[in-house]
């Protein structure tokens, strides 16, 4: 079993570095951890980064995910191997690129790049927002799967996370207390569905509805409730098309012996209790 401890980071390919980085400062408010000839690492909370973009295709999207030492990290790749998958040790360089002290890299069932990371690194700088939108921390993504059932597998069976709520077969799957971690979205071919940050508090989500409203961010979802969740939300589309979201009071499983999975229909009120739609597609 593949322990995965937290979401680490989400590295994302692109074709023009600054754009990429005016949009995390200005709109999505990350904090430039440092910046090179080839890639941009962004702050969000106390880690050194969790979000990196780089200059490559945008359609490479990788989302890491920490365990918590390397006998973990060799057994990951053991697994995995045994499983039939590929699997990438990182080079020193490449470590270094993550700011981890280990990593390897494959692709979960659907295709979508998956990285385990050992000791990824904390800033002793406190996280200083470039703009104010509240951010708390890199907190969940969505992923895309070309089979919902078949990767909830790969994550519960072989990976250790757990179904906290389904919507039609689309499960939410925690790996900590927290609600979930990794959301499953229904599609043709692999990608991050959205990258998700928690904010302090519902005026931050609202805050924000209005300063990205008036920057001309397309809105896509929002600002509304999930009733899986409970938390308050807001998607917008950020650069080279990848969905972002803001949430702030996600529920916590107290008690994860006896929590059982609840079951919600594959319609609107399902992902919002207030009524909004969401106008997501799949920009790629
Ligand atoms: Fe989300």
């Amino acid at each position: 079993m593949i322990e995965l401890k937290d979401v680490s980071y989400v590295r994302l390919g692109t074709q023009d570095l600054d754009q990429a980085e005016a949009f995390a400062t200005r709109a999505l408010g990350l904090q430039v951890g440092d910046r090179g000839k080839n890639a941009t690492h962004l702050r969000s909370d106390e880690r050194a980064h969790t979000l990196c973009y780089y200059q490559g295709n945008p359609q490479e999207q990788v989302v890491a995910f920490e365990v918590d030492k390397s006998p973990s990290l060799d057994a990951a790749a053991a697994t995995l191997e045994a499983l039939g998958h590929h699997v990438h040790v990182g080079t020193p360089a490449e470590c270094d690129e993550r700011k981890v002290r280990a990593f390897i890299g494959f692709k979960d069932p659907s295709g979508n790049g998956i990285e385990l990371v050992v000791g990824p690194a904390r800033s002793g700088k406190r996280y200083f927002a470039s703009r104010d939108a509240g951010i708390r921390g890199f907190s969940h993504v969505g992923l895309y799967s070309t089979d919902p059932m078949r990767d909830e597998k790969f994550w519960t069976e072989v990976c250790n996370a757990r179904v906290s709520d389904r919507i039609g077969d689309v499960a939410l799957m925690r790996i900590n207390a927290i609600h979930h971690t990794i959301a499953l979205a229904p599609a043709a071919g692999p990608g991050i569905h959205h990258v998700n940050h928690q904010v302090q508090s519902n005026d931050d989500v609202l805050r924000s509805f209005y300063h990205l409203s008036d920057q001309g961010v397309p809105i896509l979802f929002g600002p509304g409730r999930h009733p899986t969740s409970g938390a308050r939300f807001l998607y917008f589309r950020g650069h080279d098309g990848m969905v972002f979201e803001y949430s702030v009071g996600v529920d916590e499983i107290e008690d994860e012996e006896s929590h059982r999975p609840r079951q919600f229909n594959y319609e609107p009120s399902s992902v919002c209790m207030w009524g909004a739609r969401s106008v997501m597609v799949k920009s790629q």
